[in-house]
């Protein structure tokens, strides 16, 4: 499928947001880096992201611009490539010594092209630190923050800046300035999940061909899309399901179950005492998230044998959290899917990861099109290193045990409150630390459940939920007389950022 839209990748932690959101709009959008530039043809529109670096900074990422000026398309910059534009044209850029971030107003000065029935002193998103300190001649100013610095600009008919990121959602009317800006494209939108699944199949079948191909599934929306589209392109593939230990409650069973719904077969390995003993002693984030991953390798390749690819349902989030994307994006995390061995194989050409350019929501419209139920799709996202993540400190069985309980009756208990569908993931974490108090007239010394509920549209950021006193109430009593050595429980409000989803 012929790209549209290319997003020239200066290491925003967003950068891939902005691809998604002109997905939204019908136009094909797919990320490139600076140095690629020179090979876009045929492209319809540009957009330069935003970055984490200073455009004064020595070896700043830079483009051909006059490369870029010969195109002849609209150029969009947003903050990094406002401020890099601005340059190029002519100006000058400050750098600034502290980043501000966080919510600004924007005042439209010229209600035309990109802010056209933009309104006035709408909220827009900031997070940078340079500031464009001088225009060049001819460049109009489109709007500016409350303290009267440009933030919106256009230096001729094609190319347009916008200090702030129209991308998230907390930009208020971000999605009308895209959709502003791709008005200047000449082409219609061309792009729908539709086309894309069904590209998707048939690049996959042309990539593997007659392979053997291993496939992790966890039951989860993103390997569950992944094990059918394969199985839907006639991949010759062997689903395996590693029953870690560190699953919810009874969910081996309901994987099985959900598999069998849908005539695939797959391959459960019981491997829970393996896993306990790989994390004995283990109270480091990431070194858990090191051996959970390696050891998932070791029990793949001991059933499957000598593979000829492996597949994983790898999600961008994942991709661009743990900055192994060849972007410029700092590191986070690492996600079980992005451990060293992994990549090592990404070397050989041996790992298969068709939704990697995908956010979640994506994923699902891909897996309604592919048919699978929606109560399947919609179930909460749940993280590859499973409970380990929700217990900070050493692993045991015994709080596994506990923290499972726990999250049954949470999910429970939110699915017969109605609340369920509209968080777009709940979970619970064991503190590293128990507590004093009271159980029949004795001292309790026992652990402390967090419960965590957010809404989300990709995970890169997310809003903790206002669940109704009542709901909580009835939660945090039941956990307490019903799962044993547990006496304290909590909710959790922090937003991510600061916070991540996981406590670890
Ligand atoms: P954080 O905690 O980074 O989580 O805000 C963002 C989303 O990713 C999930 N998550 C993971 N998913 N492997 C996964 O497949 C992992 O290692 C992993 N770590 C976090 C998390 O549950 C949330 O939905």
């Amino acid at each position: 499928m012929k790209t549209q839209v290319a997003v020239i990748d200066f290491g925003s932690q967003y950068t891939q947001l902005i691809v998604r959101r002109i997905r939204e709009q019908g136009y094909l959008a797919r990320l490139f880096q600076p140095s690629e530039l020179n090979v876009l043809k045929e492209i319809n529109a540009i957009i330069l992201s935003g970055g984490p670096r200073s455009v004064k900074e020595k070896n700043a990422p830079d483009i051909d611009f006059e490369y870029l000026k010969d195109l002849n398309i609209p150029v969009l910059g947003v903050c990094y490539g406002m401020q890099l534009l601005n340059i190029k044209w002519g100006g000058q850029v400050t750098p600034g010594i502290v980043r501000e971030y966080g919510p600004a107003t924007l005042s439209i000065s010229d209600p035309q092209t990109l802010l056209k029935d933009v309104s006035n002193h709408s909220q827009i998103w900031m997070s940078h630190s340079d500031t464009v300190s001088q225009l060049p001649e001819g460049c109009r100013v489109l709007g500016e923050n409350a303290a009267g610095i440009p933030v919106a600009l256009q230096w001729n008919e094609q190319f347009y800046g916008i200090q702030f990121h129209p991308e998230v959602s907390h930009s208020k009317e971000g999605k009308k300035i895209l959709k502003n800006f791709l008005s200047l494209v000449k082409e219609k939108p061309a792009f729908s999940i539709a086309t894309f699944k069904d590209e998707l199949m048939a690049s996959v079948r042309d990539s593997i061909g007659g392979k053997k191909v291993v496939c992790g599934v966890s039951g989860g929306v993103d390997s569950t899309v992944l094990a059918l589209l394969l199985h839907k392109a006639n991949i010759n593939v062997h689903p395996i399901f590693i029953d870690t230990g560190l699953l919810r409650k009874n969910e081996s069973k309901e994987v099985h179950d959900q598999f069998k719904q849908l005539d695939v077969n797959i391959d459960i390995i019981a491997a829970k005492d393996r896993f306990l003993s790989v994390l004995k002693g283990i109270e480091d984030p990431e070194k858990k998230r090191q051996r959970i991953g390696d050891l998932f390798l070791d029990l793949f390749w001991e059933r499957a044998g000598n593979m000829d690819i492996f597949a994983q349902g790898t999600l961008y989030p994942d991709v661009i959290e743990s900055a192994t994307s060849g972007s410029i994006a700092s590191k986070i995390k690492t996600h079980h899917n992005r451990v060293q061995r992994i990549l090592d194989l990404h070397k050989e050409g041996k790992v298969l990861e068709p939704l990697s350019t995908l956010f979640k929501d994506e994923v699902r419209a891909l897996g309604k099109e592919l048919g699978i139920p929606k109560d399947m799709l919609y179930r909460h996202p749940f993280p590859g290193p499973g409970l380990a993540v929700r217990i900070p400190g050493e692993v045991t069985e015994e709080k596994i045990s506990i923290l499972q309980e726990a999250d049954a009756i949470y999910i429970h208990e939110l699915k017969q409150a109605g609340w369920y569908e509209k968080i777009w993931q709940a979970c619970t974490t064991l503190l590293p630390c128990k507590t004093v108090g009271v159980k029949g007239d004795e001292r309790a010394y026992e652990h402390a459940i967090v419960l965590r509920a957010v809404i989300s549209e990709d995970a890169m950021t997310a809003d903790w939920v206002e669940i109704p006193y009542e709901v909580l109430r009835n939660i945090s009593n039941k956990i307490l007389n019903e799962v044993s050595h547990v006496n304290r429980v909590l909710y959790d409000i922090s937003t991510k950022p600061p916070a991540s989803i996981e406590w670890e």
